[in-house]
């Protein structure tokens, strides 16, 4: 028997918000809660559906098959979109996660293996250096009483890390005052999350105030990158052997620069030297700031995370050995059930290289598609009660568990070729500060009248999250 093919529906037979003539959907988007609106139109639409924001065109897929699928096949059928590249270009930071096709391949192949979890171990007692400074950092504001805004301290901490890892160097910029990197690419990431979906890029024909704030971010950011760059050039030309052995990710780049047919030109190197700021920076740090907020929001998981890191760190203060951060499941269990809930990527965009099959509608090339990350794994198909906050699900064996737990839906760092390459880093991160965080100290909301809250910029940060530290009684505790 001959199957018979459904023919394809087009474009425009798929549901979607109705919107106004010229402006599209474009009144009803806030870009801090873009990602609200487009899962809540999912609830209204389905699976896939369309929007418009301004003359631009966009499809929205929460499909899980579909959305895997995308993400599979990339640099060859998809990329990221052309909006993003354009937009990422204009502010010198086409690194590896806006590049495409040869470029991208040559770029990742470096980043990967600087990221490889063969580095971790022997950088393990160095992050150990820097967790122990964010510890007495939190033990001055707890002695103080002096309300702490833990995603700026987590960022720092977060700042630190990737530049020690990835560029040898020591920023501490957890123990200086005054202006410090951060401050600069705060800025880079809401004004992208905001030109990326513009309907009009207006930037490029008039600079309005946060233009020109941004303006100077950069030439402050460039000037700071530089910096760095031109110490590592000095250390290399004192000591010839780095170009042989390399030693990090910055040493690397420099080295290949110098080797036949790789090519990385002086912006390559800046624009990754800047990607991976921004890109280990707001994700690690507002992944940790949403886990600690249901640390909160759920002191009986507090008082069980705490009696399994005593378990394993006591007398210590923060794990001697890296191995120590690998021996937690209820940690590990945690942290996941908060990025399930809080991803701090909750979307993620491409287009099509060719027209495609996508849930049964034909999508041009180049249509810019959205996809709703965090839907998926917040679906009751996909994990059962799938809104409740259960690290338990976690742990529970399949056989008992009762209920749907479909990990492949479950992508808060990406899959496919460009999944996350610093996933264990960041996970590494994460394990070492809770193990910190729970064994020292107490913590609760500044204030707790304030709602703690979403807001995308680029990544979903929490809002308000001001906490107030003290010091845990370690000594009538362990008594
Ligand atoms: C909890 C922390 C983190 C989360 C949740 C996260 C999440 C993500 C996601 C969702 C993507 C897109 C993946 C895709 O398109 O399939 C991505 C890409 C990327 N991430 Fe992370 N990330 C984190 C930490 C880090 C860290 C610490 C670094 C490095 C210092 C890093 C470097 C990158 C890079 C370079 C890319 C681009 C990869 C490419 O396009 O080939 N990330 N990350």
């Amino acid at each position: 028997m001959v199957a018979v093919q459904t023919p394809l529906r087009s474009f425009d037979e798929l549901p979607g918000p109705p919107g106004l003539p010229l402006l599209g959907n474009l009144l009803e988007l806030r870009f801090e809660k873009f990602h609200r609106q487009l899962e809540q139109w999912a609830d209204t639409y389905g699976p896939i559906y369309r929007l418009r924001i301004g003359p631009r065109r966009v499809l929205v897929i929460s499909d899980a098959d579909a959305i895997k699928r995308m993400h599979r096949e990339r640099p060859d059928l998809f990329r990221r979109t052309r909006a993003l590249q354009a937009c990422t270009d204009e502010m010198r930071l086409k690194g590896v996660f806006s590049s495409e096709g040869e470029d991208w391949r040559r770029q990742r192949k470096i980043v990967a293996m600087a990221l490889n979890t063969a580095h971790l171990k022997p950088f393990y007692p160095k992050l150990r250096v820097i967790t122990e400074r964010l510890m007495r950092r939190w033990q001055r504001a707890a002695d103080s009483a002096a309300p702490v805004d833990l995603c700026r301290d987590l960022m720092r901490f977060t700042v630190d890390v990737t530049t020690q890892l990835a560029f040898g160097i020591d920023f501490n910029t957890l123990e200086t005052q005054g202006p410090v990197i951060q401050q600069n690419l705060d800025k880079v990431f809401p004004v992208l999350n905001f030109r990326v979906n513009a309907p009009f890029p207006y930037w490029r024909y008039l600079r309005l105030p946060r233009d020109r704030a941004l303006d100077r971010a950069l030439g402050d950011l460039e000037g700071q990158v530089d910096e760095i760059i031109a110490d590592v050039r000095r250390r290399m030309a004192a000591d010839r052997s780095l170009y042989e052995a390399p030693t990090n990710f910055l040493e690397a780049m420099i080295a290949a620069q110098e080797a036949e047919g790789i090519g990385f030109s002086d912006a390559d190197i800046f624009a990754n030297v800047c990607t991976l700021l921004l890109a280990g920076e707001d994700t690690t740090a507002n992944t940790i700031a949403w886990t600690v907020n249901f640390f909160i929001e759920h002191p009986e998981h507090y008082a069980r995370a705490r009696a399994e890191v005593d378990a394993v760190i006591a007398p210590e203060a923060l794990p001697a050995r890296i191995e120590q951060t690998g021996e937690m499941p209820f940690i590990e269990a945690f942290y996941s059930e908060a990025m399930r809930l809080k991803p701090v990527a909750p979307l993620n965009a491409m287009e099509p290289l060719e027209d495609v099959d996508l849930c049964g509608y034909l999508i041009p090339r180049g249509t810019a598609i959205t996809m709703l990350n965090r839907r998926i794994a917040n679906q009751e198909a996909h994990f059962g009660h799938a809104t409740d906050f259960d690290p338990e699900r976690w742990l529970a064996p399949a056989e008992t568990r009762g209920c749907p737990h479909d990990t492949s839906t479950f992508l808060p760092f990406g899959t496919g070729p460009r999944f996350c390459p610093g996933r264990n880093l960041a996970l590494l991160q994460i394990r070492t500060v809770l193990a910190m965080l729970c064994r020292n100290f107490d913590i609760g909301l500044a204030d707790p009248t304030q709602r703690v809250e979403e807001k995308l910029a680029f990544t979903m940060m929490p809002t308000n999250l001001v906490v107030r530290m003290r010091r845990r009684e370690l000594a009538s505790a362990e008594a």
